[in-house]
């Protein structure tokens, strides 16, 4: 998908303008001490409602948390929320799913090192059941990685990733039905390259998709608290904008062009590409694929390598098809996620709403 993030880079350059959001420093500290707030340490005896906020911090598209917990003696369920579908750039609910599976694998690690010890079911109502017994605690290095894991939209060093760390971040992903292909050498890197320009390009020229991103994008942080969802610019390394410039500068900032550069040089600047596959384009294999990179994404950080996604081709439906016979994919598989990854400092870390607005 286009943008998400790096709107208004381009809207400030090409405005000329000055970039303070709304409020200044201060409504930028209240909104760093929140993302701190929500990722405290769980203690060692934390209970299954704690771990849920350790659940929320897991990747989800578009940062729509499109979540409810529903919490029972020793059970959660995690149910779709219907109401935070994405159906421009997520007809199918692929990535809808793909979240629950992201949030449910944090759940199971997070209670794991609390000493509770969970089972997955993928229910045919599209709810994720993880059913709890007391276990030994199991503090791994995965578990220190859930506050401090997060999508890192920036250009990356080119530092290569050794041989040994890739096999670390292929044995985290590895999951029932999933697997993963990593792209390495450069004319692949390139022939990825072109299928993220393609298929940015028809994101872009598509109005249902854009306005469905606008939707989803936070300007400034006085936004971005009121909501606690959503794409934040500053998350993506951009300025903050009023919210009354932004339909000034908007539409004449954010161009085809500038957006394909930005990819260009993100993609050439990672070390690599990881292409997530499900063994079969159904529910319980996108929340399989979700958890397989959820797990991927955490011995990412702790290892010190950043990621992000570069999904546009498989978003796309025609670019999907392509995209998989290019890989030499069999008929039944569904390439779900495209991960670039490599070295580069963080950026500040997005928000998430508040645990007691998300149980039933
Ligand atoms: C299924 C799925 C698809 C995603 N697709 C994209 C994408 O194409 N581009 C992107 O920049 N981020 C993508 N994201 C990342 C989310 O936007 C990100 O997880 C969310 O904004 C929260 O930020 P954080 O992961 O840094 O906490 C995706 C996440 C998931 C789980």
């Amino acid at each position: 998908m286009p943008t998400r993030r790096s709107v208004l880079k381009g809207a400030a350059a090409s405005a000329a303008l000055p970039v303070a959001g709304c409020g200044g420093s201060s409504t930028m500290a209240s909104y760093t001490a929140l993302t701190e707030e929500i990722r405290e340490p769980l203690a060692a005896d934390a209970d299954l409602m704690e771990c849920v906020r350790f659940a929320t911090l897991a990747a989800n598209s578009h940062n729509t948390q499109p979540w409810r917990f529903d919490l029972s003696a020793n059970k959660v369920a995690i149910l779709p929320d219907l109401a935070r579908r994405t159906p421009a750039v997520d007809p199918d609910d692929h990535h809808l799913h793909a979240s629950l599976g992201c949030a449910a694998e944090n759940l199971l690690i997070a209670a794991r090192a609390c000493g509770l010890h969970g089972a997955v079911e993928a229910r045919a109502d599209g709810a994720v059941a993880i059913a709890f017994d007391a276990g030994r605690p199991e503090a791994t290095d995965l578990f220190a990685a859930i506050p401090k894991r997060q999508c890192t939209r920036s250009d990356y060093s080119g530092r290569a990733v050794t041989g040994s760390d890739l096999a670390l971040l292929e044995q985290a992903a590895a999951g029932d039905g999933i697997r993963l292909v990593f792209l390495l050498e450069k004319p692949r890197i390139e022939n990825v390259l072109e299928y993220v320009l393609s298929a940015n390009t028809a994101q872009m020229d598509d109005d249902a998709f854009m306005s469905e991103l606008k939707h989803w994008l936070r300007f400034n942080e006085a936004q971005a608290l009121a909501a606690r969802d959503g794409l934040f610019s500053a998350c993506s390394g951009n300025p903050t904008l009023p919210g009354w410039l932004v339909p000034l500068v908007f539409p004449f900032a954010f161009t085809t062009s500038a957006e394909n550069d930005r990819y260009a040089a993100q993609i050439r600047s990672s070390s690599g590409i990881a292409v997530f596959i499900s063994a079969r384009d159904d529910r319980a294999h996108w929340i399989e694929a979700g958890r397989s990179f959820q797990r991927f994404a955490l011995k990412a950080t702790a290892l010190g390598i950043a990621h992000a996604f570069v999904n546009q081709p498989v978003e796309v439906p025609a670019s999907r098809s392509e995209f998989a016979s290019w890989l030499g994919l069999g008929a039944e598989e569904r390439p779900d996620f495209i991960v670039r990854f490599g070295y580069a400092p963080p950026l500040p870390m997005s928000l998430r709403r508040d645990v007691r607005d998300i149980l039933v």
